[in-house]
């Protein structure tokens, strides 16, 4: 383990898209593409050492120094607040948090207003910052469901596209903070493989620049 560099990346589009990245800044390991049900992967040559990690749980393989290095989206980041550093924003995995609700929605201040999400904390805070009273449902996906079954008056989740909460007849009420996928780093990891760390870190970020 001592001198590879293990990388949590998150499965799924996102993952598949930044691997392609870390391959160009000079990381690769042709097995990955194989697209079997592995989710380790390793490249003896190079020294890596590829996991294949739920999104959400990436941050803390990163934390707990099971993974030196990791991709975590900032929703992530912002909603558990892992002990990590954040070396690099990939530009890559974009999208917004927003508050939603039904077409319909007209919203009563004097009411305490009831919020569905994955995201409690920055749910939380968001409202918090407005002086506004909520009443938080945590929920574990398709939060999209509970406006439209009146569970919640609202939800906070993340938009890409928009094309969920159209085919939903939802509408935004307001996006707030960008989202996308950023480098993170173990900070033990990171003192002690910093050169590996910074050179891969600054050829992903030349990647960067033409996005
Ligand atoms: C996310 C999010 C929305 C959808 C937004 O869900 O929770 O449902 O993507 O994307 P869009 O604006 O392009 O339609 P995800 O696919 O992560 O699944 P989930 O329901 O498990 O959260």
């Amino acid at each position: 383990m001592k001198n590879w560099l293990n990388v949590a990346l998150p499965k799924g589009r996102l993952g598949e898209k930044v691997y392609q990245m870390f391959e160009k800044a000079g990381f690769p390991c042709p097995e990955i593409k194989e697209g079997n049900r592995k989710l380790i992967f390793e490249n003896a040559e190079k020294k890596v050492r590829y996991f294949w990690v739920k999104p959400s749980d990436v941050a803390i393989y990163v934390e707990r120094g099971a993974a030196d290095i990791g991709v975590a989206g900032k929703d992530i980041l912002l909603e558990y607040k892992p002990d990590v550093y954040e070396l690099l924003d990939l530009k890559t995995g974009k999208c917004h948090m927003a508050v939603a609700a039904k077409n319909d929605f007209v919203d009563d201040r004097n009411r305490t207003l009831t919020v569905a999400t994955k995201f409690t904390n920055i749910a939380k805070d968001y409202f918090a910052k407005q002086g506004r009273v909520i009443d938080v449902i945590s929920l574990n996906g398709s939060i999209e469901l509970a406006p439209i079954l009146n569970l919640s008056d609202v939800i906070v989740d993340i938009v890409e596209t928009g094309a969920t909460l159209k085919a939903n007849n939802l509408v935004v009420v307001e996006k707030f903070t960008p989202i996308s996928a950023r480098l993170i780093a173990n900070k033990s990891s990171y003192n002690f493989k910093a050169q590996v760390i910074e050179e891969l870190k600054s050829k992903l970020e030349e990647q960067t620049e033409n996005i």
